[in-house]
């Protein structure tokens, strides 16, 4: 009888279905495999299955994409979220919800241990053991592909020795993570720097030369900063995300080729991508500049940042990223309107905006007839302006 329980953060793929007999041989444990579904999971029933032939005590599925989609999507876009100003933290979002599953599983079933199959060279491994530990300290965090030093052959070797059968019908290159919010893709070919990636990667969007030769327009609406319709159709955000998600990577919009700066200090070579994820934050951006003053607006930029590497770093769970979600939460209350966006070969540009709170005016702004604006006042606000500058200027 195995002494005691550990959950096992399952994706089905090969590592972690090798870390089922791993830890049970190793650590003498029962395993319980949990594949949480934070959008996008194919095939779930096989992998269920395939889980249990490896030898878990249990599989289960937990379906997430909802709470995924309103507690860490709609969250990182209202903070325009995007690490390095280009990644819109895909993988990053999805690690403190499944750690939250895990945990409240682990403490369900009585489990001492909670397991992952990340390697020691990613973000992933700080993710995990961070957001456990944040959320039950009691539970131990085991991380044994960090350490078993096995190659894919190896690995695929183990597997079958064990009469584990992982068909890996088409041999895939690279590695994966893929959620409502975007998909990421890494290592093979990918690792220089300098070669252009294959097409291969790409699975959700086309290549700009060879989308439709007509422009697609599409209309967001938001509410309090959540997206809330496409061209005046009301949509759940699921829905919503996916809806634009698709029509941009069809015209060729969405994909991102970074080299990136991981918190274990190396720099790697990261493609994703993320339509859905980056139209979005524009069209949203589009209506914060319309309806933010100046200072908010500046203020807020420097935010994001911070919640950018705030969720990169692992830390989703700590006071910090609590506090800087409830100042963003406060900024979102009129961000209320709508952006039309024009997807094109590749690109996506905001072709207009409106909003019932926009602070552009248009007899203070415009040039032609009707303006409202005090130009008596400009000169001396000017004066006063400049004022110190001169002052400095002349003491030289
Ligand atoms: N570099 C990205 C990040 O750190 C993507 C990680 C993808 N993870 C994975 N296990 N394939 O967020």
């Amino acid at each position: 009888m195995p002494e005691d329980t550990c959950v096992l953060a399952y994706s089905g793929g090969l590592d972690t279905s090798a870390l089922i007999p791993y830890l049970m041989e190793t650590r003498g444990v029962a395993v319980i495999a949990a594949l949480v579904d934070v959008g996008r999971a194919k095939d779930l029933e096989m992998l269920r299955q395939r889980a249990l032939d490896a030898g878990a005590v249990d599989a289960v599925i937990i379906d997430a994409k909802s709470e995924f989609c309103t507690d860490f999507v709609l969250p990182a876009l209202a903070a325009n979220a995007l690490y390095e100003e280009k990644y819109p933290l895909v993988s990053a979002l999805s690690r403190p919800l499944i750690c939250k599953k895990m945990v409240e599983l682990a403490q369900e079933r009585h489990a001492g241990f909670i397991a992952h199959g990340c390697t020691a060279k990613g973000n992933d491994q700080v993710r995990f053991d961070v957001s456990i530990r944040c959320l039950d300290p009691t539970i131990e965090v085991l991380g044994p592909a960090r350490e078993w030093n096995m190659t894919r052959g190896e690995i695929l070797d183990y597997v079958a020795a064990r009469g584990i059968e992982i068909p890996l019908t088409k041999k895939n290159p690279f590695s994966i993570d893929e959620n409502l919010w975007g998909r990421t893709i890494e290592c093979g070919e990918l690792e220089d720097a300098w070669e252009a990636p294959p097409e291969e990667a790409f699975t959700v969007t086309v290549r700009a030369d060879q989308a439709p030769d007509d422009p697609a327009e599409v209309i967001v609406a938001f509410e309090g900063g959540v997206p809330v319709a496409l061209d005046g159709t009301p949509m759940d955000p699921v829905t919503l995300i996916d809806t634009i998600d698709e029509l941009g990577g069809r015209h060729g919009f969405g994909r991102i080729d970074m080299i990136e700066n991981r918190l274990v200090g190396i720099k790697s070579r990261e493609i994703y991508e993320t339509p859905g994820a980056l139209a979005l934050v524009k069209a949203h951006r589009e209506i914060e500049d319309m309806v933010l003053p100046r200072d908010l607006l500046h203020f807020k930029r420097g935010i994001e940042q911070r919640m950018a590497d705030v969720i990169y770093d692992g830390q989703w769970f700590g006071p910090l990223a609590d506090s800087l979600r409830a100042f963003v939460a406060e900024t979102q209350k009129r961000v209320t309107g709508e952006a039309r966006l024009v997807f094109y070969k590749g690109s996506c540009v905001v072709a207009g905006r409106r909003s019932p709170y926009s602070m552009y005016v248009e007899e203070l702004a415009t040039y032609g007839a009707g303006d409202t604006f005090s130009h008596e006042s400009a000169k001396g606000f000017v004066t006063l302006w400049g004022l110190p500058l001169e002052v400095w200027a002349r003491c030289s």
